[in-house]
């Protein structure tokens, strides 16, 4: 989704934003544009498409300047333009804004009666529009800092915005809704949407709470919250912001689905503290509440996307294991359905990002209606808005995810949402010691077993065939692997652009069993813990049908069916770790076929890594 950058640095502001714009790429973006100050003037630049048009036009013909602000747009209101992207601009003021002015209808009337010519569709343009008239009201007596302020005040809805003016060496921020943070460094100091954007340009972060807002020169950062001034921490910037190259591989996927071993190693590593044969101790160090809250009621559970699959699966083992109620729904629905929340729930929202507006707003409410009730998040991103308005935290431990669509951020949140559930059931007597030790000790040997499955990439790559000439894929599974089909279907959708559904195979009869012809490929998951037999059933309709099936299993070679077209072997795994397993398979599947379409794998059309706005 959107990126901003905001500098004001001794260094060459161009490519200081320019740096920032490219690591910020992966966010999905469909226009790029740099407004910079030189000499008591503004200039600016804006391309439509990739952010190579507006490099090869900076070529051509450089900016300069010292203080200047970069925006990579994805499109809501207005197409993917030149006109369009951001910065836009007002009689010497420019603006990039992140997220949407929900009233910017009613401030564009006001606007125009006024005698002002949108050169736009966006919602953003009335920003520039409202400061510079607010600045022409205030004259030179009131400035910038009371003309900002005011122009904020006229704002609903989300933002997270950087502006530049003709007449100040400063840029002037605000967040509310969207996220926003600063850097600094030796050289100057810097705003942006995503810590990424800042790796190699800060040495420091300072997270914006909501409602900030302030202004930053070369030197000094000045923060206000309702009018008062406030200091906000500063942080060395994390560890994994630094690091974001392709490491060899040919793309961000493709390296993100090879670290998973590793990510679960690491979560495996942090979170469980005890030895061999000593008594389970599953510890998560920012969620402390956990080691002495009793059983709630009833668990609800918000996320978005794969996420959201992510906690579908976990309902299973969190209903069989704890016998709790646990709800489960993708939060731009349980935001606005007027849940029934009740005392003695947990919330628990899932996100990669913690940005996800929806997700965002879902805690929120919850928390809003419910203060009492415990509210986690599972995040990969420790120092997010999820995060940090949630009562407590389970870190992913994935490391920065890049590529659009989600892999290790999934399968850590599966194998965090494992060691979850053995934790709560242990302690509160529901799951006795040898029991969580078994599982413990299978979840040890995912790591190897996805090693397994990462030595397949050749197989699921020799599939590609089967996908030609397809009107759609279909992909089934039951009990925790029916929430793996629907991600399934959901990775070959994303990155390849066929269409594909995942079903509860149980549900096939229902309706997708009138798609089944000899151009459906039919992706079945079979575990031997999952309802074996009655998914077998489902597979020999397919096949009755005519359609191609690719089978996902564990079940032993002399039980496999006949004429299936192809076999994938999953490790046997246990209730838990099996999902864990099927992930990777179907994670190559959507790779391969992408690739061999030509599709953007790592930054496919249209989508965007972390959705800032509903
Ligand atoms: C976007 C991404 C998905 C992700 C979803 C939820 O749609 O493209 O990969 O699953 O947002 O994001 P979150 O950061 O909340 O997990």
């Amino acid at each position: 989704m959107c990126g901003i950058i905001g500098a004001v640095t001794d260094e060459d502001a161009q490519k200081s934003l320019l740096d920032a714009l490219r690591r910020m790429e992966y966010r999905g973006y469909d226009s790029a544009g740099v407004c910079l100050r030189e000499q008591g003037r503004l200039h600016c630049r804006k391309e439509a498409g990739k952010l190579a048009n507006l490099e090869q036009s900076l070529d051509k013909k450089p900016l300069s300047g010292h203080a200047g602000i970069g925006h990579t747009r994805w499109a809501t209101h207005g197409g993917p333009s030149r006109e369009n992207a951001h910065p836009h601009l007002a009689d010497g003021v420019a603006v990039v804004h992140n997220g949407i002015i929900e009233n910017h209808e009613i401030l564009r009337q006001a606007l125009t009666a006024d005698g002002v010519a949108f050169r736009s569709e966006t919602d953003s343009e009335v920003i520039p529009w409202l400061l510079s008239a607010a600045l022409a009201a205030g004259g030179k007596s009131t400035g910038m800092d009371v003309a900002w302020q005011q122009t904020v005040d006229q704002l609903q809805g989300a933002y997270a915005m950087v502006a530049l003016t003709a007449a100040d060496d400063c840029l002037w921020f605000a967040r509310r809704g969207s996220p926003l943070l600063l850097g600094r460094s030796k050289h100057g100091i810097y705003a942006a949407s995503d810590a990424l954007a800042l790796a190699g340009l800060a040495d420091e972060v300072l997270y914006l709470e909501e409602g900030d807002i302030g202004r930053i020169s070369r030197s000094d950062a000045v923060i206000f919250q309702d009018g008062v001034q406030v200091q906000r921490d500063w942080q060395a910037i994390p560890l994994a912001e630094q690091a974001a190259g392709k490491d060899g591989f040919d793309h961000f996927m493709q390296k993100e689905i090879f670290e998973q071993p590793r990510v679960i190693a690491d979560i495996l590593s942090a979170y469980v503290k005890h030895g061999v044969g000593e008594r389970p101790d599953i510890v998560f160090p920012a969620a402390p509440l956990l080691d002495t809250a009793p059983l709630p009621n009833r668990i609800v559970m918000v996320a978005c996307g794969t996420s959201y699959h992510a906690a579908l699966t976990a309902r299973y083992w969190l209903e069989r294991y704890l016998q709790v109620s646990v709800e489960v729904d993708v939060a731009s629905e349980y935001r606005y359905r007027n849940p029934v929340i009740g005392p003695d729930t947990w919330l628990i929202t899932l996100s990669q990002s913690g940005e996800t507006a929806d997700t965002l707003e879902a805690l929120r409410l919850f928390k809003s209606n419910t203060p009492d009730n415990l509210a986690l998040t599972l995040c990969n991103v420790p120092e997010s808005s999820l995060a940090r308005e949630s009562d407590g935290t389970i870190a992913l431990l994935a490391g920065t995810e890049v590529g659009v669509a989600s892999t290790k951020a999934y399968t850590a949140q599966l194998a965090v949402l494992a060691l979850l559930v053995l934790k709560i059931a242990y302690q509160n007597g529901v799951m006795n010691e040898a029991d969580t030790k078994r599982h413990l000790t299978a979840m040890r040997q995912v790591v190897d077993g996805m090693h397994v499955l990462l030595s397949q990439a050749d197989r699921l790559q020799a599939l590609t065939p089967l996908f030609e000439d397809i009107h759609g894929a279909l992909f089934l599974g039951r009990g925790p692997c029916f929430p793996l089909a629907l991600e399934g279907a959901l990775k070959l959708k994303e990155i390849s652009y066929l269409h594909a559904e995942g079903y509860a195979a149980g549900e096939m009869k229902h309706g997708p069993i009138a798609l089944i012809d000899a151009k459906l490929p039919v992706v079945v998951l079979a575990a031997r813990k999952y309802h074996l037999q009655k998914v077998l059933s489902n597979l020999r309709e397919v096949q009755a049908r005519g359609a191609k099936v690719i089978l996902l299993t564990d079940m032993r070679d002399e039980d496999i069916p006949d004429n299936v077209n192809a076999v994938i072997r999953l490790p046997e795994g246990d209730s838990f770790t099996t999902p864990l397993f099927a992930a990777i398979p179907l994670q190559f599947l959507a790779y391969y076929v992408a690739r061999a379409r030509g599709t953007d794998v790592d930054q496919p059309r249209n989508l965007a890594k972390s959705v800032t706005v509903e």
